[in-house]
């Protein structure tokens, strides 16, 4: 019995000595096997020798041993404890080591596509507006010429939040905006996201973004807007491309027109073009001259003052720069689509 007793006093020497030099998981998950062991561990196997002792001593050494393992179970507890909080002081750390690689993220396509937008007409001496995506029935529709039960609403149905507030399908509303705050001269762009009543197709989304362009000034023409429009989608899209525009109808503006650039895929010449279905010409963008019901409203002076307007489909242009055949694309978050545009 005085033999075990000592024995079991050397092995909790040797436990303490072994803890003490436990100084990560590894050696102490290591350390835990060695006493603790189901199979081999010292404990264990002491438990195994009661066995060989009388049964008057039994109980007194099994005794002995269960403190012991007590002792080492909480000793083990607490030392794992103090790993898992413990801070890595500087002078123990190598600060000059390269830190963990995190991973950049970048702008979205489409941003850094309005960005280019945005950088064109800074250029030209334009400013940059944003506007409100939920707005009244007053600035998307009627300032700009909608009557309240006008067919021209019919193209522009969206989500009405009531209230008289709706989700704006056009940047347009802001025209009103600007003009109500600024006096002319004017020269503006604003860029923004706008909502519409769609089923989602290659070429539709219910939400999608525009850039919106206005100048307001004495003695302006059709014929800067023409210019304006041919400079900007040239600088955008290659000097290589054609510019028409064809009669068409806004509300807002008089005359009004749709803006077409010719296709640079086929020029017209392939049937299938998956660009512009062969007709050699891909729709951009919605103009016109300010109408003086428009500047009315907004107490501008028609008879001083004319001015022009145009909204241009951003996704839609920049499927047709890169020649993309569906637009959904852009808001798939697929990093192999969208990686490809930040490397630039
Ligand atoms: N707001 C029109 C649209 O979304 C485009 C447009 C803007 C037309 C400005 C004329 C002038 O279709």
């Amino acid at each position: 019995m005085k033999n075990f007793e000592s024995r079991v006093d050397e092995l909790r020497k040797k436990f303490e000595g072994a803890l003490a030099g436990v100084n990560d998981d590894r050696a102490l998950e290591d350390l835990r096997n060695e006493f603790l062991s189901r199979k081999r561990g010292h404990l264990t196997l002491f438990f195994d020798d009661l066995k060989a002792l009388t049964p008057e001593e039994r109980p007194v050494a099994g005794k002995l041993v269960n403190e012991l393992k007590i002792q080492v179970q909480e000793a083990l507890t607490t030392r794992q404890g103090k790993l898992a909080t413990r801070v890595v002081t500087p002078d123990k750390a190598d600060l000059t080591l390269p830190g963990e690689k995190l991973p950049w993220g970048a702008p979205h396509p489409l941003m850094l596509f309005q960005e280019e937008i945005e950088n064109i007409f800074l250029a030209m001496g334009f400013s940059i507006a944003e506007g409100p995506e939920i707005e009244t029935d007053y600035y998307n529709f009627e300032a700009l010429n909608f009557p309240p039960h006008h067919p021209a609403r019919d193209s522009w149905d969206t989500l009405y939040l009531g209230d008289d507030l709706l989700l704006r399908t056009h940047t347009s509303p802001m025209q009103i905006r600007v003009m109500e705050k600024f006096k002319p001269p004017i020269r503006i762009i604003i860029p923004g996201k706008v909502y519409r009543r769609e089923a989602i197709d290659p070429t539709h989304l219910p939400m999608f973004c525009q850039v919106e362009g206005l100048l307001v000034d004495e003695g302006v023409t059709l014929a800067h807007l023409k210019g304006t429009l041919e400079h900007f989608l040239k600088t955008l899209l290659g000097d290589k491309i054609e510019i028409r525009f064809r009669p068409s109808f806004f509300p807002f503006t008089e005359p009004s027109a749709e803006v077409d650039i010719s296709c640079i895929l086929c020029r017209g010449k392939d049937p299938a073009c998956p660009i512009c279905g062969g007709t050699g010409w891909k729709e951009l963008l919605g103009a016109g001259m300010v109408d003086p019901q428009v500047l009315k409203n907004v107490n501008i002076d028609p008879e001083r003052y004319s001015g022009w307007a145009f909204g241009l489909g951003i996704e839609r242009t920049a499927m047709f720069r890169y020649q993309i055949a569906d637009m959904r694309i852009f808001y798939e978050n697929d990093l192999r689509f969208t990686r490809q545009f930040s490397l630039k």
